[in-house]
């Protein structure tokens, strides 16, 4: 593990702040345009359009752009499937800037407003969100923070009655995982995943906080889980929110 990549130069964090403000602003135009695409690769080319009118062509990593049930698909890249209303699109896209990443996901609705299942889930992936960049400081150690994350879904969907209750901490904590298959986020600077696991959080770190709720069928199998409440949000696929932070 490469000890000088674990903490940021000025120059650096200063890179990555043009990387995410430019991913910031596309998803501000894309946004606003959402009702003219189609289709996932639309999305994606008007995004790197915007990136080519500041001089930057290169992608941090291989977009995400899906909709609907496919959200619950980690790493699809498939661009072609129609967009139909009353989804979710989940974009996960950041550009390089000099070199550096920026690794932003949104989830939203392709019609403007959430419905109401919809939003409930957005809740809890926001209040994860929320409250793991407000907790990542210096000293903060990450595993810990990680379980807090698993354990802010796990009591979302216990309110919404899809899990049942639990008392045993680890259980609470592998349940959250049941809809969260992937860590609550990594280091991010030459590289997209930029070397090292995270451990403990360091001044001048530069970090991604991603929490997300998949739903998979295989949940059903699982006999902490309500099956005919799950029934109802299962079409929802995904939701995640992915943010880049400087401690
Ligand atoms: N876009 C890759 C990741 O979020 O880790
Ligand atoms: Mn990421
Ligand atoms: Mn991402």
């Amino acid at each position: 593990c490469n000890n000088k990549r674990i903490t940021k130069s000025f120059k650096e964090i200063n890179e990555i702040y043009k990387a995410v403000k430019l991913t910031t602003t596309s998803f501000k135009f894309i946004f606003s345009n959402i009702s003219k695409f189609s289709y996932p690769y639309q999305i994606i080319n008007f995004f790197k359009f915007i990136c080519g009118n500041y001089g930057q062509l290169k992608m941090a990593y291989k977009p995400i752009c899906t909709s609907g049930s496919d959200n619950s698909i980690l790493h699809s890249n498939n661009y072609t499937k129609k967009l139909q209303n009353n989804q979710l699109i989940l974009l996960d896209i950041g550009c390089k800037f000099n070199n550096y990443c920026s690794d932003i996901t949104r989830t939203f609705p392709i019609n403007g407003r959430f419905n109401k299942s919809q939003r409930e889930i957005y809740n809890i992936v926001l209040e994860a969100n929320i409250y793991c960049i407000n907790n990542s400081k210096i000293n903060t150690i990450w595993n810990e923070l990680s379980n807090k994350c698993f354990i802010i879904i796990y009591e979302g969907l216990l309110k919404l009655d899809i899990v049942k209750k639990v008392s045993d901490l680890y259980k609470k904590i592998d349940l959250g995982k049941l809809f969260m298959k992937h860590s609550l986020g990594h280091n991010i600077g030459i590289d997209v995943h930029d070397v090292c696991s995270i451990l403990v959080l360091k001044e001048n770190m530069v970090i991604t906080i991603e929490p997300g709720i998949y739903f998979s069928d295989e949940q059903c199998l699982n006999k902490n889980v309500n099956k005919s409440v799950w029934k109802k949000y299962k079409n929802i696929g995904g939701i995640r929110i992915e943010d880049v932070i400087l401690i």
